[in-house]
């Protein structure tokens, strides 16, 4: 068996062309275009592409960015005060405050400080409590990407048994979330979780999402599964690696995501779902 590729890239851009289809009805109707604050603190390499990366996705729907870029780290008040002038501001619609924040900021105080309406990374406490009550409201962005990639293969979720490797806040736990909404059996390994390949081997989904390369050996898979990995780790020579062997779990699976290319993208695209969400439930200004 070789596995079906879950083309990441071009699901996203088919999302990307929906939001912008529903940006250019708000113009058409008199709304100003949504808008999301994009905060990024520290000389972090990868949150700058990150950032780059969601810059121009919006530029291309046509969502208005607002950069708050700071080179050297501001106090926690002085971040906090950001954060409320921008849940006053009635131009923003979303803010992301990019993560990780350089030592000693530790992001909780700010992620509970973005009003939830405006949380379109979905992390804060509110929005993780309505995903986990069943009523969702903005879903944590690579978690939902990953739903909407599973929707696309057609396969049925009811019942199956989901087995996610990595319990980070931010993506393990509320994966954990989706696909138990979605009606999966779920398991959520971590780094205590002793002989690993006993849960791996079991699961009719796999989500990988531990931060660690090729840490999922390709015999592993069972046959048949659908493989979505998370992991984006940079290697020593420059290369990007998922957390699973993909070529060797290619032969095993039905569907399985390449790494660049896979869930990356997704993540970008629901953002920007969230954004235009944010927009419309707002009063228009
Ligand atoms: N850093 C890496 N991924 C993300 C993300 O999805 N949102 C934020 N805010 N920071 C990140």
């Amino acid at each position: 068996m070789t596995a079906h590729l879950i083309d990441g890239k071009r699901i996203a851009a088919s999302l990307l062309a929906d939001i912008k289809e529903r940006v250019d009805e708000r113009e058409r109707q008199g709304l100003r275009r949504p808008s999301l604050a994009v905060i990024l603190i520290g000389d972090d390499p990868a949150s700058a592409i990150y950032v780059r990366n969601k810059t121009e996705a919006c530029q291309r729907v046509g969502i208005t960015s607002v950069p708050h870029i700071m080179k050297t780290a501001p106090s926690e008040a002085e971040l906090l005060t950001l954060v409320s002038q921008l849940n006053e501001d009635a131009n923003i619609d979303g803010i992301l405050l990019q993560l990780p924040l350089p030592p000693p900021l530790r992001p909780e105080p700010f992620i509970e400080q973005i009003l939830p309406s405006k949380d379109v990374d979905g992390f804060h406490p509110y929005n993780m409590g309505r995903l986990a009550v069943r009523r969702p409201a903005l879903r944590p962005c690579t978690p939902a990407g990953v739903m909407t990639l599973l929707r696309h293969t057609g396969i049925e979720l009811l019942g199956r048994h989901a087995v996610i490797v990595g319990a980070s806040n931010h993506v393990g736990r509320p994966m954990g979330l989706e696909l138990l909404l979605a009606g999966c059996t779920v398991t959520t390994c971590h780094r205590f979780t002793k002989d690993l390949r006993a849960y791996v081997e079991h699961a009719d989904i796999l989500v990988a999402a531990a931060g660690k390369p090729r840490l999922i050996p390709g015999d592993w898979i069972k046959e048949g599964a659908v493989v979505i990995d998370i992991g984006m780790n940079r290697l020593p020579d420059g290369h990007l690696a998922g957390d699973v062997d993909f070529k060797e779990a290619q032969k095993r699976a039905a569907w399985i995501t390449p790494v660049p290319g896979g869930v990356g993208p997704m993540t970008v695209a629901t953002l920007l779902a969230n954004t235009m969400e944010a927009a419309s439930a707002r009063v228009p200004a």
